[in-house]
């Protein structure tokens, strides 16, 4: 894919003013959730009443930025500081072929917009999407996106590459699906960008990208995609929509083509059950990762059954995830001493002790949430050498 544009075009509320929510639109997406939305609805995540319930009113008027920390994590909303951009630009140096961090590292350009910290998730997401991305029919890349949020990852393939990019976000939560229609609508005045729920057909001839919810997508579709995408989305599901969306992925992505899944694995402990015939190649911890084991993975669809070849990128992420939890341990065993000890003085009634121990106190699930984390990464190992010796017995049969 060529770069064509550049990322710097995201529209912020804070310097464009509010997006204006259309109330009667989302109460037109909810209506028809509550008919169709079969196996497919949003999960209890997703309760925004429930959410919101401490101020009912708010439900009825949530805004562009009472939405972000849902979208993209309370820690990925906020603005950039040296020290983020330091960690990151550590792993991006290596895989940011098509230049796009430069213009974080530019106080000049940089000052003008208000930077978080997800745009430097948008960095890596670009880079390795298109490192591993093959296309070869004309000059379109077909690009299917599960969960999209407002759509952060739409705005950067439209802005960087253009009119090359030929975009479909679905989601299940009539809130995302409307926000990402506006949002996008209003940061590309010039692009054609089509809404199920504003009567316009799904259709790339006329549209560039295109929103549509989830249980209406089937019945719609007739592309085929260069790559399916799903981030921090799926974690959130039921296991049988998880397994449904694998398989749907593999149904509409072309043969070699790329699947892009990055999720948190341990705090949600989900099983992911790829099929067998994608190529793994790219698993791998990064910045935005927020539990030791929160891979980004990248597949290609391949006519063959690759499960044992990707058991080799699968070990040595393995050996990584598990040094990772060590690392983790570690730093919350001192913790545990350390408080122990402020514990101890207080005791012998040194009163200075409280502030650090209040301190300490927000790292008061640490002890649980290690051995959580540890009882998940055993887990974890135990499936893969399962897998590993059924492979090895199976190919001994041959
Ligand atoms: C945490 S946000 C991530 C947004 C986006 N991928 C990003 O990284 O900026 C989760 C997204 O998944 C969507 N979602 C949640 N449950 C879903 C479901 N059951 N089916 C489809 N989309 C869902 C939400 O509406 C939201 O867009």
């Amino acid at each position: 894919m060529e770069k064509r544009g550049s990322l710097i075009r995201q529209f912020r509320e804070k310097e464009n003013g509010p997006i204006h929510i259309a109330r009667d639109l989302i109460g037109t997406v909810y209506d028809d959730l509550e008919k169709h939305q079969g196996l497919l609805g949003p999960g209890e995540v997703w309760d925004l009443p429930a959410r919101f319930s401490a101020d009912p009113e708010k439900v009825e008027n949530l805004t562009f930025d009472d939405m972000l920390p849902l979208w993209v994590g309370g820690s990925a909303r906020r603005e950039l500081t040296a020290e983020v951009l330091e960690h990151y630009s550590r792993f991006l140096r290596e895989i940011d072929h098509l230049r796009l961090l430069a213009p974080f590292l530019d106080a000049e350009i940089g000052g003008q917009y208000t930077r978080m910290i997800t745009d430097l998730g948008t960095v890596i997401d670009v880079n390795l999407i298109t490192r591993y991305l093959k296309h070869s029919e004309g000059d379109h890349i077909y690009i299917l996106e599960l969960g999209g949020g407002y759509g952060r990852l739409a705005e950067a393939f439209l802005g960087i590459f253009e009119n090359q990019a030929k975009y479909v976000m679905l989601d299940a939560v009539p809130e995302s699906l409307v926000y990402a229609y506006l949002y996008l609508s209003r940061n590309f005045p010039d692009r054609r960008i089509g809404f199920y729920y504003s009567g316009h057909d799904f259709d790339f001839v006329t549209y560039d990208c295109y929103i549509v919810p989830t249980w209406r997508f089937e019945e719609l579709n007739r592309y085929t995609f260069d790559v399916a995408i799903n981030i921090n989305s799926m974690q959130e599901m039921k296991q049988e929509q998880i397994d449904y969306y694998l398989s749907l992925f593999d149904r509409v992505t072309k043969l070699g083509g790329e699947i892009y899944v990055s999720n948190s694995r341990d705090y949600y402990q989900k099983e992911f059950r790829y099929p067998k015939r994608w190529r793994l190649l790219f698993k791998q911890n990064t910045p935005r990762s927020w539990t030791p084991h929160d891979p980004i993975e990248v597949f290609q669809k391949a006519e063959r059954d690759y499960d044992r070849e990707n058991l080799d990128i699968e070990t040595q992420y393995l050996r990584e995830l598990c040094a990772a939890y060590e690392r983790d341990y570690q730093e919350k065993r001192k913790i545990i001493h350390e408080m122990q000890s402020w514990n101890r003085k207080l005791s012998e009634g040194n009163i200075a002790a409280q502030a650090r121990i209040r301190e300490l106190e927000k790292w008061r699930g640490a002890q649980a949430g290690t051995i959580y984390l540890m009882k998940a990464v055993v887990e974890f190992s135990r499936r893969q050498f399962k897998r590993m010796r059924h492979i090895s017995i199976e190919s001994m049969k041959k």
